[in-house]
């Protein structure tokens, strides 16, 4: 059977034959045969934007793999740095490399005193702590103009080192700002995600964050650390194929994962846990989402037509972390709304199935997030997977993108006097 596909344009007889490679058709063959004729494809569900070697993703049997390596694996026995050098540079760290990467990313966490004295404290007082993190990481692009050098692989390891390390400090920071508490500086003394959860909640030198809780941290990182082409790195790759500095295109990815439909949905997840309030409204919410007047949140996923492979691992971490801190009270509505929407046929029909966005929540909210804290820690592990992409894409010497649209406005008309219209 040949390895291809064959387009006929009826209204001219001619046609092509176009070789199917890595499950993919090449769009410039298409466009040589019917120049002007457009894929309409909203929200680009049937496009292949590029070639990557990042994440392996397959929906359809519930897979993910970072650079090979299958998602289970990495969250039982990796670290985040460990992850992040993997998506990186493509390879599990050897010790001396793993040694200098934990190095230089525990080395440059510190943020400039004018950035947060300036820069943050120009907010108000209840700002969104994703407001703060999407400008605070664009802000960032002026105190390294050096970092528009994006073709020389130094200063973009450098760039790289830089956001992977400086992501925490600047997610603690918005958090103390909100609460109206003093700024903590990182203590390089230790681990990343333990680092990070001291930034947080220390008052007084006196907060020891359970060893459950790092665990916690550690797997929800690794989880998130990349997902292939999702909104938020298309928005990065957007940004960065105009060739901005990648923290300006890092900070495109935190505005794309901000909304409530990508990694908003962690935070929209216990809003709507809190709104159904207790396990007996649980079927009349699920009736009210079957008549479309709300969203599951947490359910459902263009990518997996079944279980995300993320939430099977989140769901038994929330148990571990419940285990020695207690349960959440929102865990019993969360089981019943999973029970009750798998055996329905509205949630069967489409495959909603949970995604990792609904069981993170609960996690955090134990771990003693507030709620609009929840997507900065997705952005957190998201770094190291947005720029996995970004350097992959600036290697490729990949073309700026620049989609087009199927035109369905007014024909050509001519200009109306105020007085006429
Ligand atoms: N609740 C109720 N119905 C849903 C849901 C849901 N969560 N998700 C999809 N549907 C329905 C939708 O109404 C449509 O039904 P119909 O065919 O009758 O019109 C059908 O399922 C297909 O939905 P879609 O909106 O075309 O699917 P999509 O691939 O465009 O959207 C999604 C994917 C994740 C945006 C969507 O499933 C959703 O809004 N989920 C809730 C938000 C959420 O949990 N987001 C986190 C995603 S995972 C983390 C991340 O990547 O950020």
């Amino acid at each position: 059977m040949a390895e291809s596909i064959t387009i006929t344009d009826n209204r001219t007889g001619s046609s092509i034959e176009i070789p199917i490679v890595g499950g993919g058709v090449d769009a410039a063959a298409w466009r040589k045969l019917l120049p002007g004729i457009w894929f309409h494809d909203p929200g680009l569900a049937t496009t292949a934007v590029t070639t990557s070697a990042v994440a392996e993703i397959n929906g359809e049997t519930g897979i993910l793999r970072y650079r090979g390596y299958p998602i289970e694996q990495l969250a039982e026995h990796s670290t985040f740095p460990e992850v992040a050098h993997l998506l990186i540079y493509g390879e599990l760290p050897t010790q001396n490399q793993l040694d200098e990467w934990v190095d230089l990313i525990t080395h440059h966490t510190f943020i400039h005193e004018n950035f947060r004295k300036r820069i943050y404290d120009a907010f108000h007082y209840d700002a969104h702590p994703m407001g703060l993190l999407t400008s605070g990481v664009a802000g960032l692009s002026t105190f390294y103009p050096e970092a528009k050098d994006i073709f020389d692989p130094d200063n973009r390891r450098e760039q790289i080192v830089r956001l992977v390390a400086k992501m925490p400090t600047l997610a603690a920071a918005a958090y103390r700002f909100s609460r109206g508490l003093p700024f903590i500086f990182p203590d390089n003394a230790h681990d990343y995600p333990t680092r990070f959860l001291k930034m947080m909640f220390d008052v007084g030198g006196e907060y020891e964050p359970d060893e459950a809780l790092v665990r916690a941290m550690r797997v929800l990182f690794i989880l998130h650390a990349d997902h292939g082409q999702n909104c938020s790195t298309t928005a990065t790759r957007v940004v960065g194929s105009s060739h901005a500095d990648p923290y300006t295109a890092i900070a495109a990815g935190c505005a794309a994962l901000y909304g409530p439909l990508h990694g908003g949905a962690n935070e929209a997840v216990i809003n709507m846990l809190t709104e159904i309030g207790s396990y007996d409204e649980v079927d009349s919410f699920i009736a009210s989402v079957k008549r479309g007047a709300h969203r599951l949140m947490g359910f459902g996923h263009r990518v997996y037509k079944q279980y995300d492979p993320r939430a099977v691992i989140i769901k038994k971490a929330a148990h571990d972390v419940f285990a020695v801190i207690g349960k959440n009270p929102l865990l019993d509505i969360a089981l019943k709304l999973e029970e009750v929407a798998l055996a329905d046929d509205y949630f069967v029909s489409r495959r909603l199935y949970p995604n990792v966005d609904f069981y993170s929540g609960l996690i955090y909210q134990s771990l003693g997030f507030p709620t609009n804290m929840f997507t900065v820690l997705f952005a957190i592990g998201r770094t190291p997977g947005w720029l996995a992409h970004w350097n992959e894409m600036i290697e490729q010497n990949s073309r700026i993108y620049r989609p087009r649209q199927v035109y369905v406005g007014s024909e050509r008309r001519d200009y109306v006097p105020m007085a006429d219209r």
